[in-house]
């Protein structure tokens, strides 16, 4: 079978949530953990999400993003939160299936864990977030832990998360075509293709696209999407 059409399948199986989880739980709290080894790349990875995240935040006034109240997804440690989203927000909620990592992540934020509002312990494909709470939802290296059934009816339930104006943002692996399944972890990688027909179904357009820059040449494209409801 072409390994680009193994992820539809894998999807499908009972075990694609529990082998996910049972890879989480043997994950080390630590950043290199969080990044599959690649700890390094952690600083340019944080780069490229401030030079595309802050300009919403800064831009005309009637299409400036909130910057009061931010959401990371598949917060891990607080990897996200403490670079990228604590720094630009005046608050911000973790959601993270694996309890390890969040009770890591008070210690690993330090200070600016005073400004977390909520620890979430809670699968995506079950997370259901506070109406008109956010004005960011952050996706980053997760969604790929969800199936494609899941990723539109978790987008549709963060439409009512959000504020007015309010942007999810989504920062994954991209496949070269179609859904290439990973059984390390047990997620997918979908290509640019396979995504935006996703937002499609959940009702989102693409605002901003732009591919991160000056990763290592052997490891997937990384592009990162802010989406508005349409
Ligand atoms: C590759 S790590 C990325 C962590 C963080 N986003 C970052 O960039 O540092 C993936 C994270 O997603 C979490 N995760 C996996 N499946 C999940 C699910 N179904 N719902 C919520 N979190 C999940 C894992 O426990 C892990 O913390």
């Amino acid at each position: 079978m072409a390994q680009h059409t193994q992820g539809k399948d894998a999807m499908t199986k009972a075990t694609f949530y529990e082998e996910a989880k049972n890879y989480w739980e043997e994950i080390p709290p630590t950043v290199n953990g969080m990044l599959g080894g690649y700890g390094n790349i952690s600083s340019t990875d944080v780069r490229g999400s401030i030079d595309f995240l802050k300009p919403m935040l800064m831009c005309e006034w009637n299409e400036r993003v909130g910057s009061e109240k931010a959401l990371d997804c598949g917060a891990g440690i607080g990897r996200v939160s403490k670079h990228l989203l604590l720094p630009l927000f005046q608050s911000v909620d973790l959601v993270e299936q694996e309890q390890k990592f969040l009770d890591e992540a008070p210690a690993f934020l330090g200070e600016a864990s005073a400004n977390v509002g909520k620890y979430i312990c809670c699968g995506l494909q079950d997370f259901v977030p506070q109406p008109k709470h956010y004005d960011v939802i952050w996706c980053q290296w997760v969604l790929g832990h969800l199936t494609d059934e899941h990723l539109i009816s978790f987008f549709k339930r963060c439409k009512e998360g959000l504020k007015e104006g309010a942007v999810i943002c989504v920062k994954e692996n991209i496949s070269r075509e179609g859904v290439v399944f990973d059984e390390q972890d047990s997620s997918v990688t979908r290509s640019s293709k396979e995504l935006t027909k996703i937002f499609r179904k959940a009702g989102l357009k693409i605002m901003k696209e732009e591919t991160q820059r000056n990763f290592p040449l052997e490891i997937y494209m990384v592009k990162m999407f802010a989406l508005k409801y349409r």
